[in-house]
């Protein structure tokens, strides 16, 4: 059966009534997991080119959380869990995640996220993630609705401790979304082929646009869901909050930042860093993977400063975007939203110059 799928830059979203006086006061507390929580609805994704520990520490310095990527070994994924998880003794950080006067449920543990395949050496790294002190276990698989990721939860459930949760996924259909609940993931990661160096719609032909996916997923589970793909703006971080994601997750945006790894390129135009695709031929190769089923890009982009300045800009935003929905925090956050023309994209866009 057809069916009409909309993406991000298909809609907008309608202003509400607000009462909101303040931006400062706006709550963008929220869930990333069953148990765990976030100060801010931000998470990097797990991209050998977003998200090691420099950023993972500076994700939970401003309330988020990094997922930091497995394509090293494990003891080198686990020595940079364990930086992130001595940086976090720290008592400013400490004092953020101390969470007072809120309605929050809860563990007061802060995230600790890294991320695991599902076969291979899957149970041992994941394993030794935890003893360094990771909470959160990401299995990190392209098509998650696959019966590996089903027996991969089933035996880190049996093998970890029980204050462990694990985010699957990507998913892009509702029928997944119930069948990762079913295996007992504790939150799901949302987006097929909608990120920005994906080629996996263009070679495959599978993906659903983000909107609709979001739509289909939220409507049937009751798990946290984390939009990753295709976040452009704050404005879309905006929509995909306002179609009932708990939090989204991160690559392009923060690609390129002082904390993304990688090294700095100088050119004639200025200062640069890789961004690439996790299953590139580019990442395949500097991993010495086997270079087959190429379904990502890579490239560089512009050097941007610290990830804090663009984090903290991204997050005004969103705040901006509750103050036109009328919502002191993301739970209130429902604004209606209507679908738009071409016409009405090109007018979304500044069109004087
Ligand atoms: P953005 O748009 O934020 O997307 O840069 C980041 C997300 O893209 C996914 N990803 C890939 N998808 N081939 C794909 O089809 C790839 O090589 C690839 N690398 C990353 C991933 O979900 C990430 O969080």
């Amino acid at each position: 059966m057809s069916k009409l799928a909309l993406t991000y830059d298909d809609i907008q979203l309608v202003p509400a009534f607000s009462n909101i006086s303040s931006r400062k006061n706006i709550d963008l507390t929220t869930q990333v997991t069953k148990r765990y929580g976030l100060r801010m609805p931000l998470v990097a994704s797990c991209m050998d080119t977003v998200c090691e520990s420099e950023m993972a520490i500076a994700m939970a310095e401003m309330g988020g959380v990094g997922c930091v990527h497995r394509f090293m070994s494990i003891e080198q994924q686990t020595n940079e869990v364990a930086t992130v998880v001595n940086a976090l003794q720290d008592d400013a950080i400490k004092f953020l995640w101390n969470v007072q006067n809120t309605d929050w449920t809860f563990t007061k543990a802060i995230p600790i996220m890294a991320a695991v395949g599902a076969n291979g050496d899957f149970a041992e790294r994941a394993i030794a993630l935890v003893n360094a002190g990771a909470n959160i276990i990401l299995i990190d698989v392209a098509h998650g609705h696959h019966e590996n990721v089903q027996q991969a939860i089933a035996i880190l459930k049996k093998t970890l401790p029980t204050h462990i949760d694990f985010i699957a996924g990507n998913i892009a259909s509702a029928q997944a979304a119930k069948d990762l609940e079913a295996w007992q993931a504790d939150g799901l990661r949302v987006g097929v082929g909608g990120g920005s160096l994906c080629t996996t719609r263009l070679k495959t032909g599978f993906g659903v646009p983000n909107v609709t996916c979001l739509q289909e997923i939220v409507a049937v589970t009751s798990l946290p869901v984390m939009a990753d793909g295709g976040i452009r703006t704050s404005g879309d971080i905006a929509k995909a909050l306002a179609l009932g994601s708990s939090c989204v997750m991160l690559g392009s945006l923060i690609a390129g930042t002082k904390e993304a790894p990688g090294q700095m390129i100088e050119k004639s135009s200025g200062l640069y860093k890789r961004y690439r695709g996790a299953a590139s031929l580019e990442t395949k190769m500097v991993h010495n993977q086997v270079q087959r089923n190429v379904e990502g890009e890579s490239t560089v982009i512009p050097f941007k400063g610290g990830a804090k300045f663009v984090i903290e800009s991204l997050l005004d935003g969103v705040r901006s975007a509750f103050s036109y929905g009328g919502a002191n925090n993301i739970k209130q956050f429902k604004p209606e939203w209507v679908q738009v023309t071409n016409a009405g994209l090109t007018e979304a866009r500044p069109h004087l110059l």
